[in-house]
């Protein structure tokens, strides 16, 4: 292992559709970049084999560029990071099969990351870090779950969501309104000139912390097909109601069940992570929430909350500084149960 004074570490995401590397220096963060794929668009949402094909041509690219603006070369790295896991294999294989090389000719620890856990980590980038427990609700496209957060090392997942991620039912409900994809920011900015109360819609009732969208993208698919079989305008003359509606929908069912865990187990700060995370009205929400039971807020800046390799690279630190690496025959993994 390296004896340079400084601690310098790369960090790198590829688990779905954004290339993603970042350096951390000792606490700071000296980079952060990404690419991210604009291919999928036409398609209305991530093509795997596209995805893969994206990573290979964007990753050196993005290394290269996160070097130079921490100023640092391959040579200074004491570690390599990368996400193991959860994502699509292809996509992971990319980041991760280089991190493997690089680890291997530098002769320097590959220390694994798991992409749901390094969303919580994200909190702890820059001086103001959460107080444990820390109650955490970490809402991407691909994951929905409350966890407490004992310690760095024990994460309990209390909820999880039982069909799809929150970010996919923004994103399946912008396809309905025939938005382009990923439509959670699109919906967002086009609630902020609509009435959220001019639509209803139902949402799925599950176990206590759990979550289910499943319900809501059925409520919403029925609702525009009777609409438009009225006036086949119906989206287009309605578009900021339905986004605003819908939004509220969604976030105040997060908040519903946030709420729940909240009052059920002991926390000394709550939290919002991942893409969902940068939606105007969940981080209103969880601010007035955090206010009401009188808890810290932590919400992320929106540049950590959807998909970066700060947060790998953050994770990376703690687990360099307490020796937990990874090998060269470790494996990825697609889901968090195949571990
Ligand atoms: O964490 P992330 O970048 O990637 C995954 O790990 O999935 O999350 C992407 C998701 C997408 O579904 C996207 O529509 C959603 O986050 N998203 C938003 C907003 N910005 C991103 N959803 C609602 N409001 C936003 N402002
Ligand atoms: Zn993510």
């Amino acid at each position: 292992m390296k004896n340079n004074s400084q601690q310098v570490i790369l960090g790198i995401e590829s688990s779905c559709d954004d290339t993603a590397a970042a350096v951390i220096i000792n606490d700071k963060i000296h980079s952060n970049c990404v690419a991210t794929q604009e291919v999928h668009k036409a398609y209305g949402g991530v093509v795997p084999e596209l995805a893969s094909r994206k990573h290979q041509q964007n990753l050196i690219p993005v290394v290269e560029l996160a070097l130079k603006q921490a100023g640092v070369e391959l040579n200074d790295l004491n570690a390599i990071a990368c996400s193991q896991g959860p994502g699509l294999l292809g996509s992971l294989l990319v980041g991760y099969t280089f991190a493997k090389g690089v680890s291997l000719s530098l002769d320097i620890p590959l220390i694994n990351v798991n992409h749901i856990d390094a969303h919580i980590w994200a909190h702890f980038i820059g001086d103001r870090k959460p107080a444990f427990p820390f109650l955490c609700l970490l809402v991407s496209g691909g994951h929905t779950q409350i966890v407490k957060v004992n310690t760095f090392e024990d994460m309990e997942v209390l909820g999880r969501t039982l069909d799809d991620a929150a970010g996919e039912a923004f994103d399946k409900a912008g396809k309905m309104l025939n938005l382009p994809y990923p439509a959670g920011p699109v919906i967002d900015a086009y609630a902020s000139k609509g009435d959220p109360m001019s639509h209803s819609f139902s949402t799925s009732k599950v176990g206590e912390l759990d979550f289910s969208f499943s319900g809501l993208k059925t409520s919403i698919l029925y609702y525009l097909r009777d609409k438009e079989n009225e006036d086949s305008d119906f989206i287009t003359k309605n578009i900021y109601d339905l986004c605003a509606s819908i939004q509220y929908t969604i976030v105040s069912y997060l908040i519903s069940k946030f709420r729940k865990a909240l009052e059920q187990s002991e926390c000394r700060s709550i939290g919002i992570a991942g893409g969902v995370a940068a939606n105007s009205a969940l981080r209103k929400a969880v601010e007035r929430l955090g206010a009401e039971y009188g808890k810290e807020v932590y919400i992320p800046a929106m540049e950590y909350c959807t998909d970066n390799a700060a947060m790998i690279a953050q994770a990376a630190k703690y687990k360099f500084e307490h020796g937990i690496f990874g090998t060269l025959s470790d494996v990825c993994y697609t889901r968090n149960d195949e571990i």
